[in-house]
Order: structure tokens, then sequence, then C-alpha cells
């Protein structure tokens, strides 16, 4: 069984709540590291939550919601060992897990329609790593971060 950590800012609360229910739905818990409402909140600090389960290996993937999904990526991609991935359609999902074994899902509750997202989170959920010459590249990714980021083509 999969688990997974969720979080949001408050432009994100409410399909956060919508994919949690979803999700308990099929029998799968999450832990919800917040938002808790509407009220204004800085979505680096859930995305650091969220991010800070995955790489503990306390849970199997993550899932951030922010008004585009965006601010969230960005965030959760300064963390070592997390690949977040900003999906807005299901064959970006899906792709993310086969090619970039992708271990955050992004999404946007302000571009992207709730019926969609949720497809989104079943595919990611779903979709396992390919590996073969996609791991070589997930391993070069790896050694960036190793390189502390500093590494430029000449
Ligand atoms: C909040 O207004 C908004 O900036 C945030 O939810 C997100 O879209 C950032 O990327």
């Amino acid at each position: 069984m999969v688990r997974i950590a969720i979080g949001s800012d408050h432009a994100g609360f409410r399909l956060k709540e919508a994919v949690k229910s979803r999700l308990a739905e099929q029998g799968i818990e999450t832990i919800d590291v917040g938002t808790d409402g509407e009220a204004s909140v800085d979505y680096p600090d859930y995305a650091a939550a969220v991010a800070g389960k995955v790489t503990s290996g306390a849970v199997d993937r993550g899932i951030l919601v922010c008004g585009t999904g965006i601010g969230m990526a960005i965030a959760a991609n300064k963390v070592r060992g997390i690949r977040a991935a900003l999906a807005t359609d299901v064959e970006s999902a899906r792709l993310s897990r086969t090619h970039n074994d992708a271990n955050v899902l992004t999404l946007g509750a302000r571009i992207t329609p709730p019926d969609l997202a949720l497809d989104m989170v079943q595919v990611f959920l779903d979709t396992p790593f390919a590996g073969g010459r996609h791991q070589r590249r997930i391993d070069k990714i790896s050694a960036l971060e190793s390189e502390g980021g500093t590494r430029a083509p000449r």
C-alpha cells in the first residue's frame, strides 16, 4: 500500500481536501501536513513539510497543491532527493513516473479542474518507474545534487 503525504497553501486547500477524500475512499491513508483552511500562508512551508516526509522515508510519495503548482514545484525541488513534477495533464503525470521517477506531484488548483487533478493523482500513484535508460538520467540528476548544483556545461 502506497503511503502519501499531502500539503497545500490556502489556494490549494480545497483541492487538497478533495484529493484526500478520494484517496480515503480507496483506503489510502494520507499524512496531511496542512494547511487547514483558506487563510493566507506561505507555500514553501508546506513544500518543505511534504518533502521531508518523502526524503525521510516516512511516505512513498508526496502531493502538493498551490494556486498554479509552480511555487510548490520550485520549493520542493530545492530539497535533496526530491523530484517534484508539476502536471497539468494525465500524460505528463504518467511520464513523470515512467521517465522521471517523480516522487512528488504538484497541482495547480487555479489552473486544473478538480476531476482532472484527481485523474492525474490516480495515474501518478499507479504508474511505476520504467528504469533502464531513465535510471541513468536520474543518477545524473542525483550527481548534480551532490555537486551542490554548481556544475555547468563548458
Ligand atoms: C498564492 O497566492 C499563490 O501565489 C500560490 O498559491 C502559488 O500559485 C504559487 O506558486
